[in-house]
Protein backbone atom coordinates (compact mmCIF):
# COMPACT_ATOMS: atom_id res chain seq x y z
CA UNK A 1 0.00 0.00 0.00
CA UNK A 2 0.89 3.70 -0.65
CA UNK A 3 1.38 6.22 2.11
CA UNK A 4 -1.84 7.67 0.15
CA UNK A 5 -3.93 5.13 2.14
CA UNK A 6 -2.82 6.62 5.34
CA UNK A 7 -3.54 10.01 4.09
CA UNK A 8 -6.73 10.86 6.17
CA UNK A 9 -7.36 13.96 2.87
CA UNK A 10 -7.59 11.13 0.30
CA UNK A 11 -11.24 9.51 0.28
CA UNK A 12 -11.65 6.06 0.53
CA UNK A 13 -12.95 5.13 -3.10
CA UNK A 14 -10.10 6.55 -4.54
CA UNK A 15 -7.56 4.66 -3.04
CA UNK A 16 -9.45 1.54 -3.39
CA UNK A 17 -9.82 2.31 -7.44
CA UNK A 18 -6.56 3.13 -7.92
CA UNK A 19 -4.82 1.26 -5.96
CA UNK A 20 -6.69 -2.54 -6.93
CA UNK A 21 -6.96 -3.33 -9.67
CA UNK A 22 -10.46 -4.31 -10.08
CA UNK A 23 -11.02 -7.98 -10.90
CA UNK A 24 -13.20 -6.98 -13.87
CA UNK A 25 -10.65 -5.36 -15.45
CA UNK A 26 -7.89 -7.87 -15.24
CA UNK A 27 -8.80 -9.48 -18.92
CA UNK A 28 -9.27 -6.20 -20.66
CA UNK A 29 -7.14 -5.92 -23.74
CA UNK A 30 -5.48 -2.25 -24.34
CA UNK A 31 -7.93 0.22 -26.27
CA UNK A 32 -7.27 1.11 -29.44
CA UNK A 33 -6.21 4.26 -31.04
CA UNK A 34 -9.33 6.33 -30.30
CA UNK A 35 -9.96 9.47 -29.38
CA UNK A 36 -12.62 9.85 -26.10
CA UNK A 37 -14.09 12.89 -25.33
CA UNK A 38 -16.03 13.42 -22.02
CA UNK A 39 -18.77 16.10 -21.02
CA UNK A 40 -19.27 16.22 -17.39
CA UNK A 41 -21.82 18.02 -15.12
CA UNK A 42 -20.37 16.77 -11.80
CA UNK A 43 -17.01 15.61 -10.34
CA UNK A 44 -18.39 12.43 -9.37
CA UNK A 45 -18.35 11.34 -12.20
CA UNK A 46 -15.32 13.54 -13.95
CA UNK A 47 -12.99 12.09 -11.28
CA UNK A 48 -13.45 8.47 -12.84
CA UNK A 49 -13.21 9.61 -16.09
CA UNK A 50 -9.96 11.53 -15.67
CA UNK A 51 -8.48 8.50 -13.71
CA UNK A 52 -9.47 5.97 -16.14
CA UNK A 53 -7.34 7.82 -18.79
CA UNK A 54 -4.31 7.40 -17.24
CA UNK A 55 -5.00 3.72 -17.22
CA UNK A 56 -2.16 1.52 -18.78
CA UNK A 57 -4.54 0.42 -21.37
CA UNK A 58 -5.51 3.82 -22.62
CA UNK A 59 -1.86 4.66 -23.58
CA UNK A 60 -2.82 4.84 -27.31
CA UNK A 61 -6.58 6.19 -27.03
CA UNK A 62 -6.34 10.03 -25.77
CA UNK A 63 -9.50 11.02 -23.35
CA UNK A 64 -10.16 14.71 -22.59
CA UNK A 65 -12.87 15.32 -19.89
CA UNK A 66 -14.44 19.34 -20.43
CA UNK A 67 -17.57 20.01 -18.04
CA UNK A 68 -21.01 21.56 -18.90
CA UNK A 69 -22.69 18.76 -19.97
CA UNK A 70 -24.52 18.44 -23.15
CA UNK A 71 -25.00 22.31 -23.49
CA UNK A 72 -21.44 22.23 -24.04
CA UNK A 73 -20.90 19.36 -26.14
CA UNK A 74 -23.51 20.60 -28.65
CA UNK A 75 -21.92 24.19 -28.72
CA UNK A 76 -17.75 22.24 -29.08
CA UNK A 77 -19.11 20.04 -32.23
CA UNK A 78 -20.06 23.28 -34.26
CA UNK A 79 -16.73 23.67 -35.11
CA UNK A 80 -14.67 20.55 -33.95
CA UNK A 81 -14.72 16.66 -35.85
CA UNK A 82 -16.55 13.92 -33.33
CA UNK A 83 -14.29 12.13 -31.86
CA UNK A 84 -15.11 8.18 -31.34
CA UNK A 85 -16.52 7.90 -28.21
CA UNK A 86 -18.64 11.23 -26.34
CA UNK A 87 -19.01 10.23 -23.02
CA UNK A 88 -22.14 12.74 -21.81
CA UNK A 89 -23.04 12.84 -18.03
CA UNK A 90 -26.53 14.69 -18.08
CA UNK A 91 -29.01 15.67 -14.92
CA UNK A 92 -31.93 16.67 -17.22
CA UNK A 93 -35.29 14.85 -17.06
CA UNK A 94 -36.06 12.54 -20.08
CA UNK A 95 -38.07 14.71 -22.03
CA UNK A 96 -34.96 17.43 -22.20
CA UNK A 97 -32.60 15.10 -22.48
CA UNK A 98 -33.85 13.87 -25.94
CA UNK A 99 -34.19 17.19 -27.09
CA UNK A 100 -31.12 17.73 -26.03
CA UNK A 101 -29.73 14.65 -28.12
CA UNK A 102 -31.79 16.31 -31.25
CA UNK A 103 -29.57 19.40 -31.17
CA UNK A 104 -26.20 17.08 -30.99
CA UNK A 105 -27.27 14.56 -33.51
CA UNK A 106 -26.87 17.42 -35.96
CA UNK A 107 -23.28 18.12 -35.07
CA UNK A 108 -22.35 14.49 -34.39
CA UNK A 109 -20.61 11.94 -37.12
CA UNK A 110 -22.68 9.02 -37.50
CA UNK A 111 -19.73 6.58 -37.08
CA UNK A 112 -19.46 8.54 -33.60
CA UNK A 113 -20.70 6.49 -30.68
CA UNK A 114 -21.94 8.06 -27.89
CA UNK A 115 -22.56 6.70 -24.14
CA UNK A 116 -24.96 8.66 -21.53
CA UNK A 117 -24.00 8.80 -17.46
CA UNK A 118 -27.67 9.10 -16.49
CA UNK A 119 -29.22 10.41 -12.97
CA UNK A 120 -32.49 8.82 -13.66
CA UNK A 121 -32.57 5.16 -13.15
CA UNK A 122 -35.34 5.06 -15.97
CA UNK A 123 -36.04 1.63 -17.92
CA UNK A 124 -38.34 3.42 -20.41
CA UNK A 125 -35.46 5.78 -21.19
CA UNK A 126 -32.95 3.29 -21.57
CA UNK A 127 -34.77 1.71 -24.23
CA UNK A 128 -35.73 5.07 -25.63
CA UNK A 129 -32.01 5.98 -25.62
CA UNK A 130 -30.49 2.97 -27.57
CA UNK A 131 -33.16 2.63 -29.78
CA UNK A 132 -32.01 5.38 -31.24
CA UNK A 133 -28.51 5.19 -31.33
CA UNK A 134 -27.12 5.78 -28.26
CA UNK A 135 -24.03 2.74 -27.73
CA UNK A 136 -25.30 2.52 -23.72
CA UNK A 137 -26.79 4.41 -20.53
CA UNK A 138 -25.40 4.12 -17.38
CA UNK A 139 -26.67 5.59 -14.10
CA UNK A 140 -24.48 7.45 -11.88
CA UNK A 141 -21.97 6.91 -9.45
CA UNK A 142 -20.12 5.43 -12.19
CA UNK A 143 -16.47 3.74 -11.39
CA UNK A 144 -13.32 3.40 -14.13
CA UNK A 145 -14.17 -0.22 -14.55
CA UNK A 146 -17.66 0.43 -15.54
CA UNK A 147 -16.30 3.27 -18.03
CA UNK A 148 -13.76 0.67 -19.17
CA UNK A 149 -15.44 -2.42 -19.42
CA UNK A 150 -18.09 -0.38 -22.25
CA UNK A 151 -15.51 1.16 -23.81
CA UNK A 152 -13.56 -2.18 -24.56
CA UNK A 153 -16.94 -3.82 -25.24
CA UNK A 154 -17.26 -1.25 -27.98
CA UNK A 155 -13.97 -1.10 -29.49
CA UNK A 156 -12.55 -4.03 -28.46
CA UNK A 157 -14.63 -7.30 -28.75
CA UNK A 158 -13.19 -10.11 -30.72
CA UNK A 159 -16.60 -10.80 -31.73
CA UNK A 160 -17.31 -7.08 -32.82
CA UNK A 161 -16.93 -5.52 -36.14
CA UNK A 162 -13.48 -3.92 -36.42
CA UNK A 163 -13.09 -0.85 -35.38
CA UNK A 164 -11.08 0.75 -38.68
CA UNK A 165 -12.05 0.88 -42.02
CA UNK A 166 -9.65 -0.05 -44.71
CA UNK A 167 -8.90 2.49 -47.61
CA UNK A 168 -7.05 0.79 -50.32
CA UNK A 169 -5.45 2.69 -52.78
CA UNK A 170 -3.44 1.71 -56.06
CA UNK A 171 -2.75 2.96 -59.56
CA UNK A 172 -4.42 2.56 -62.66
CA UNK A 173 -0.56 2.01 -64.35
CA UNK A 174 2.78 2.81 -62.10
CA UNK A 175 4.05 6.04 -61.52
CA UNK A 176 0.72 7.87 -61.98
CA UNK A 177 0.88 9.13 -58.00
CA UNK A 178 -1.60 6.84 -55.86
CA UNK A 179 1.39 6.65 -53.11
CA UNK A 180 1.14 10.36 -52.85
CA UNK A 181 -2.49 10.46 -52.96
CA UNK A 182 -2.68 7.98 -50.26
CA UNK A 183 -0.53 9.46 -47.92
CA UNK A 184 -1.81 12.82 -48.49
CA UNK A 185 -5.04 11.58 -47.56
CA UNK A 186 -3.64 9.62 -44.65
CA UNK A 187 -2.33 12.79 -43.37
CA UNK A 188 -5.90 14.70 -44.14
CA UNK A 189 -7.57 12.12 -42.56
CA UNK A 190 -5.51 11.93 -39.21
CA UNK A 191 -5.46 16.08 -39.23
CA UNK A 192 -8.73 17.13 -39.53
CA UNK A 193 -10.34 14.41 -38.02
CA UNK A 194 -7.81 14.11 -35.04
CA UNK A 195 -8.17 10.36 -35.66
CA UNK A 196 -5.99 7.47 -35.64
CA UNK A 197 -4.98 6.49 -39.07
CA UNK A 198 -2.28 3.91 -39.91
CA UNK A 199 -0.26 3.74 -43.04
CA UNK A 200 0.59 0.23 -44.24
CA UNK A 201 2.94 0.25 -47.10
CA UNK A 202 2.96 -2.48 -49.05
CA UNK A 203 5.23 -2.00 -51.82
CA UNK A 204 7.92 -4.21 -49.98
CA UNK A 205 10.91 -3.35 -52.59
CA UNK A 206 10.36 0.30 -53.53
CA UNK A 207 8.09 2.18 -51.39
CA UNK A 208 8.11 6.07 -50.63
CA UNK A 209 5.88 6.32 -47.45
CA UNK A 210 9.49 6.21 -45.56
CA UNK A 211 10.71 9.33 -47.86
CA UNK A 212 7.33 11.46 -48.29
CA UNK A 213 6.97 11.38 -44.29
CA UNK A 214 10.65 11.93 -43.39
CA UNK A 215 11.07 8.16 -41.80
CA UNK A 216 13.61 5.67 -41.52
CA UNK A 217 12.40 2.91 -38.61
CA UNK A 218 14.61 0.04 -38.22
CA UNK A 219 11.30 -1.85 -38.60
CA UNK A 220 8.12 -2.03 -40.57
CA UNK A 221 5.64 -3.78 -42.81
CA UNK A 222 8.16 -6.94 -43.80
CA UNK A 223 8.87 -8.01 -39.83
CA UNK A 224 4.84 -7.97 -39.72
CA UNK A 225 4.30 -10.16 -43.08
CA UNK A 226 7.24 -12.13 -42.45
CA UNK A 227 5.92 -13.80 -39.14
CA UNK A 228 2.24 -13.86 -39.47
CA UNK A 229 1.84 -16.07 -36.43
CA UNK A 230 3.42 -13.35 -34.20
CA UNK A 231 1.58 -10.78 -35.21
CA UNK A 232 -0.94 -8.89 -32.69
CA UNK A 233 -1.73 -5.56 -31.88
CA UNK A 234 1.17 -5.25 -29.14
CA UNK A 235 4.00 -6.51 -31.74
CA UNK A 236 1.99 -4.17 -34.32
CA UNK A 237 2.70 -1.09 -32.48
CA UNK A 238 6.44 -2.38 -31.83
CA UNK A 239 6.54 -1.78 -35.77
CA UNK A 240 4.86 1.31 -36.08
CA UNK A 241 6.64 4.40 -36.85
CA UNK A 242 5.00 7.67 -35.34
CA UNK A 243 4.41 10.31 -38.40
CA UNK A 244 2.31 13.01 -36.97
CA UNK A 245 -0.20 13.22 -34.00
CA UNK A 246 -2.67 10.53 -34.78
CA UNK A 247 -0.89 9.06 -37.72
CA UNK A 248 1.67 6.23 -37.81
CA UNK A 249 3.65 4.46 -40.57
CA UNK A 250 4.22 0.28 -41.26
CA UNK A 251 6.77 1.38 -43.57
CA UNK A 252 8.59 -0.99 -46.09
CA UNK A 253 12.03 -1.89 -46.17
CA UNK A 254 12.20 -0.28 -49.79
CA UNK A 255 15.19 -2.78 -50.62
CA UNK A 256 16.08 -5.29 -52.86
CA UNK A 257 18.42 -7.74 -50.54
CA UNK A 258 15.50 -10.17 -50.94
CA UNK A 259 12.56 -10.85 -53.38
CA UNK A 260 9.06 -10.82 -52.41
CA UNK A 261 6.64 -13.61 -53.58
CA UNK A 262 3.55 -13.36 -51.38
CA UNK A 263 1.14 -15.95 -51.22
CA UNK A 264 -2.71 -14.72 -51.39
CA UNK A 265 -3.51 -14.70 -47.84
CA UNK A 266 -0.25 -13.13 -46.69
CA UNK A 267 -1.12 -9.94 -45.64
CA UNK A 268 -5.01 -10.94 -44.64
CA UNK A 269 -3.48 -11.07 -40.17
CA UNK A 270 -1.64 -7.75 -40.73
CA UNK A 271 -4.59 -5.96 -42.22
CA UNK A 272 -7.17 -7.65 -39.48
CA UNK A 273 -5.37 -6.67 -36.73
CA UNK A 274 -4.72 -3.12 -37.92
CA UNK A 275 -8.24 -2.54 -38.10
CA UNK A 276 -8.73 -3.36 -34.66
CA UNK A 277 -6.27 -0.63 -33.67
CA UNK A 278 -6.89 1.99 -35.65
CA UNK A 279 -10.43 4.01 -37.22
CA UNK A 280 -8.85 3.58 -40.39
CA UNK A 281 -6.09 2.01 -41.84
CA UNK A 282 -4.73 3.67 -45.87
CA UNK A 283 -3.47 0.60 -47.67
CA UNK A 284 -0.93 1.97 -49.87
CA UNK A 285 -0.73 -0.89 -52.63
CA UNK A 286 1.82 -1.04 -55.47
CA UNK A 287 0.81 -1.40 -59.40
CA UNK A 288 0.80 -5.52 -59.55
CA UNK A 289 -1.66 -7.48 -60.24
CA UNK A 290 -1.29 -10.62 -58.33
CA UNK A 291 -2.58 -12.88 -55.45
CA UNK A 292 -2.29 -10.68 -52.40
CA UNK A 293 -3.24 -7.17 -54.13
CA UNK A 294 -6.31 -8.86 -55.38
CA UNK A 295 -6.84 -10.27 -51.98
CA UNK A 296 -6.09 -7.32 -50.56
CA UNK A 297 -8.75 -4.89 -52.95
CA UNK A 298 -11.14 -7.29 -52.65
CA UNK A 299 -11.46 -7.22 -49.08
CA UNK A 300 -10.97 -3.45 -48.42
CA UNK A 301 -13.56 -1.40 -46.99
CA UNK A 302 -13.03 1.24 -49.69
CA UNK A 303 -10.90 1.21 -52.67
CA UNK A 304 -9.37 4.14 -54.14
CA UNK A 305 -8.05 3.91 -57.93
CA UNK A 306 -5.58 6.88 -59.22
CA UNK A 307 -5.56 7.47 -62.92
CA UNK A 308 -3.89 9.79 -65.50
CA UNK A 309 -5.63 10.88 -68.54
CA UNK A 310 -3.90 8.85 -70.87
CA UNK A 311 -5.50 5.44 -72.99
CA UNK A 312 -3.31 3.16 -71.08
CA UNK A 313 -4.61 4.92 -67.66
CA UNK A 314 -8.10 4.10 -69.06
CA UNK A 315 -7.81 0.68 -70.09
CA UNK A 316 -6.37 -0.33 -67.44
CA UNK A 317 -8.82 1.93 -64.73
CA UNK A 318 -12.02 0.11 -66.77
CA UNK A 319 -10.65 -3.52 -66.69
CA UNK A 320 -9.87 -2.51 -62.39
CA UNK A 321 -13.47 -1.29 -61.87
CA UNK A 322 -14.96 -4.30 -64.03
CA UNK A 323 -13.17 -6.47 -62.10
CA UNK A 324 -13.78 -4.78 -58.57
CA UNK A 325 -17.28 -5.01 -59.37
CA UNK A 326 -17.58 -8.87 -60.15
CA UNK A 327 -15.13 -9.21 -56.54
CA UNK A 328 -17.47 -6.44 -54.65
CA UNK A 329 -20.60 -7.04 -55.77
CA UNK A 330 -22.68 -6.16 -52.98
CA UNK A 331 -20.19 -2.74 -52.20
CA UNK A 332 -20.05 0.83 -53.79
CA UNK A 333 -18.24 1.23 -57.26
CA UNK A 334 -14.41 2.14 -56.29
CA UNK A 335 -13.92 6.19 -56.15
CA UNK A 336 -11.99 7.04 -58.77
CA UNK A 337 -9.03 10.34 -58.60
CA UNK A 338 -7.52 11.49 -61.84
CA UNK A 339 -4.24 13.15 -61.24
CA UNK A 340 -1.70 14.37 -63.18
CA UNK A 341 -4.16 16.39 -65.23
CA UNK A 342 -2.70 19.21 -67.76
CA UNK A 343 1.23 17.92 -68.15
CA UNK A 344 2.59 20.45 -70.66
CA UNK A 345 2.07 19.73 -74.36
CA UNK A 346 0.91 16.00 -72.96
CA UNK A 347 -1.44 14.56 -75.66
CA UNK A 348 -4.47 13.90 -73.36
CA UNK A 349 -7.70 12.32 -73.05
CA UNK A 350 -10.00 15.20 -71.52
CA UNK A 351 -11.53 14.86 -67.94
CA UNK A 352 -15.19 14.61 -69.42
CA UNK A 353 -14.30 11.99 -71.84
CA UNK A 354 -12.31 9.59 -69.49
CA UNK A 355 -15.24 10.05 -67.06
CA UNK A 356 -17.76 8.91 -69.71
CA UNK A 357 -15.83 5.91 -71.04
CA UNK A 358 -15.94 4.54 -67.45
CA UNK A 359 -19.50 5.58 -66.81
CA UNK A 360 -18.35 6.97 -63.40
CA UNK A 361 -17.49 10.24 -61.33
CA UNK A 362 -14.62 11.23 -60.43
CA UNK A 363 -13.91 11.93 -56.65
CA UNK A 364 -11.25 14.39 -57.21
CA UNK A 365 -9.57 15.38 -60.31
CA UNK A 366 -5.77 17.09 -59.60
CA UNK A 367 -3.87 19.05 -61.90
CA UNK A 368 -0.21 17.98 -62.76
CA UNK A 369 1.88 20.67 -60.43
CA UNK A 370 5.32 19.82 -60.29
CA UNK A 371 6.44 22.36 -57.87
CA UNK A 372 4.42 21.19 -55.17
CA UNK A 373 4.73 17.52 -55.47
CA UNK A 374 8.48 17.92 -55.67
CA UNK A 375 9.15 20.13 -53.07
CA UNK A 376 6.78 18.06 -50.48
CA UNK A 377 8.29 14.80 -51.46
CA UNK A 378 12.24 16.41 -51.45
CA UNK A 379 11.41 17.78 -48.02
CA UNK A 380 10.07 14.42 -47.02
CA UNK A 381 6.68 16.49 -45.76
CA UNK A 382 2.83 16.33 -46.69
CA UNK A 383 1.29 18.64 -49.41
CA UNK A 384 -0.22 20.67 -46.62
CA UNK A 385 2.93 21.47 -44.65
CA UNK A 386 4.72 22.58 -47.57
CA UNK A 387 1.68 24.95 -49.05
CA UNK A 388 -1.43 24.72 -46.79
CA UNK A 389 -3.44 27.64 -49.62
CA UNK A 390 -3.03 25.01 -52.56
CA UNK A 391 -6.45 24.58 -54.22
CA UNK A 392 -4.50 20.90 -54.43
CA UNK A 393 -4.92 20.21 -50.77
CA UNK A 394 -8.41 21.53 -50.69
CA UNK A 395 -8.86 18.70 -52.99
CA UNK A 396 -7.32 16.54 -50.76
CA UNK A 397 -9.68 17.77 -47.79
CA UNK A 398 -12.74 16.54 -49.87
CA UNK A 399 -11.31 13.19 -50.94
CA UNK A 400 -10.74 12.73 -47.20
CA UNK A 401 -14.12 13.50 -46.26
CA UNK A 402 -15.27 11.22 -49.15
CA UNK A 403 -13.74 8.20 -48.28
CA UNK A 404 -13.86 8.29 -44.86
CA UNK A 405 -17.92 8.93 -45.48
CA UNK A 406 -16.92 12.06 -42.98
CA UNK A 407 -18.98 15.40 -43.39
CA UNK A 408 -21.74 14.14 -45.02
CA UNK A 409 -24.08 13.92 -41.42
CA UNK A 410 -26.30 16.90 -42.68
CA UNK A 411 -27.61 15.17 -45.95
CA UNK A 412 -26.87 11.28 -45.49
CA UNK A 413 -29.87 9.79 -43.43
CA UNK A 414 -28.14 6.87 -40.96
CA UNK A 415 -28.27 5.21 -38.37
CA UNK A 416 -26.26 5.86 -35.26
CA UNK A 417 -27.14 9.27 -33.58
CA UNK A 418 -28.43 10.70 -36.37
CA UNK A 419 -31.72 8.09 -36.05
CA UNK A 420 -33.00 10.61 -33.37
CA UNK A 421 -33.36 13.40 -35.14
CA UNK A 422 -34.86 11.81 -37.61
CA UNK A 423 -37.12 10.82 -35.06
CA UNK A 424 -38.06 13.78 -33.00
CA UNK A 425 -39.30 15.66 -36.52
CA UNK A 426 -41.31 13.10 -37.70
N1 LIG B 1 -0.46 15.93 -59.49
C1 LIG B 1 0.87 15.77 -59.58
N2 LIG B 1 1.64 16.73 -60.12
C2 LIG B 1 2.98 16.56 -60.22
N3 LIG B 1 3.64 15.50 -59.76
C3 LIG B 1 2.93 14.51 -59.18
C4 LIG B 1 1.51 14.60 -59.05
N4 LIG B 1 1.08 13.47 -58.43
C5 LIG B 1 2.16 12.72 -58.17
N5 LIG B 1 3.28 13.34 -58.61
C6 LIG B 1 4.65 12.83 -58.55
O1 LIG B 1 4.69 11.65 -59.34
C7 LIG B 1 5.68 10.76 -58.85
C8 LIG B 1 5.10 9.37 -58.69
O2 LIG B 1 4.22 9.37 -57.62
P1 LIG B 1 3.90 8.07 -56.75
O3 LIG B 1 2.93 8.52 -55.71
O4 LIG B 1 5.13 7.41 -56.30
O5 LIG B 1 3.16 7.18 -57.83
P2 LIG B 1 2.64 5.66 -57.76
O6 LIG B 1 2.48 5.27 -56.34
O7 LIG B 1 1.35 5.69 -58.50
O8 LIG B 1 3.68 4.85 -58.47
C9 LIG B 1 6.17 11.37 -57.54
O9 LIG B 1 7.39 12.01 -57.80
C10 LIG B 1 5.10 12.38 -57.19
O10 LIG B 1 5.61 13.45 -56.43
MG1 LIG C 1 3.28 3.62 -55.27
Amino acid sequence: MSDAAFNPEIEVADVAETAVEPDSLRDVRPVPRITIQAFCETQGVAGPIERMAEDRRMVKAQARVYMGGLGAAVEFYQSAPTPNLIILETTLVPDELMNGLGALAEVCDPSTHVVIIGHHNDVSLYRDLKRNGISEYLVAPVSIADIMTIITTLFTDPEAEPLGRTLAFMGAKGGVGSSTIAHNVAWSIATLFESGVVVADMDLPFGTANINFDQDPAQGIAEAVFSTDRIDEVYLDRLLATCAEHLSLLAAPSMLDKVYDFDAEAFTQLVDVAQRSAPAVVLDIPHVWNGWTRRTLETADEVVIVATPELANLRNAKNMVDTLKKLRPNDFAPKLVINQVGVPKRPEISVSDFLDSLDMDAAAVIPFDPQLFGTASNNGRMLAESDSASPIVATLSDLAHIVTGRGVVATKSKGGLKGILSKLKK
